[in-house]
């Protein structure tokens, strides 16, 4: 995947570095664990590390003129075929509502796709699911509890190529 911008000043690479993956684990540690009190043992997993070593999952790190604003993951231990999961996409409090959340989705769908992929799955907390709506994201089964913060099951799939 290439940097991409958008018109608001946003660009979106692959984190490919460890000190690159630091940056996005320093606005998660602000947002999930900082904001949403969920502890840290829940918040940092396997899926997590220096992408030299790290294989189950990529990474993206958002900047908005320059500076470190959002991330998320893609978690990639699913047939081909299968959805890849989609999780811990968060964008600084103060530089919500610019399409950063947007662009993070938008770049990881893509190197889903790029992966043959055949679509989304993600666990919306329940205060983001119009967010993902917005996306293209559909709602479905009841609400499951993770780190103790409501969640349901969201999809998208990809339309296939002719
Ligand atoms: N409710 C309704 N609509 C929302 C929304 C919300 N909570 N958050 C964003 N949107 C809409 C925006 O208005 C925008 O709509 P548009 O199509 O009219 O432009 C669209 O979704 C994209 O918004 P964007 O500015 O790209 O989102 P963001 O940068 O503010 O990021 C989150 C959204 C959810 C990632 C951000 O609020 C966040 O980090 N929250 C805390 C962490 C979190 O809960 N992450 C999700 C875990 S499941």
């Amino acid at each position: 995947m290439t940097p991409s911008e958008d018109p608001a000043g946003v660009e979106v690479a692959l984190v490919r570095s460890a000190e690159e993956m630091a940056r996005a684990l320093e606005i998660r540690r602000r947002v999930f664990i900082e904001e949403q009190r969920v502890p840290e043992a829940e918040e940092i997993d396997r899926h997590d590390g220096d992408p030299a070593r790290v294989t189950s999952a990529v990474h993206v790190l958002a900047r908005r003129d320059g500076r470190p604003v959002g991330t998320g993951r893609l978690l990639l231990e699913y047939a081909r075929d299968e959805h890849a999961h989609i999780g811990r996409v968060a964008v600084l409090a103060e530089e919500r509502g610019h399409g950063v959340g947007r662009a993070v989705m938008r770049a990881l769908e893509a190197e889903a796709r790029t992966r043959g992929f055949g679509g989304i799955t993600l666990g919306a907390q329940l205060h983001a699911i119009p967010f993902y709506e917005r996306l293209g994201y559909r709602a479905r089964d009841a609400i499951f509890l993770d780190a103790a913060i409501e969640h349901r099951w969201m999809d998208l799939v990809f339309p296939r190529s002719p």
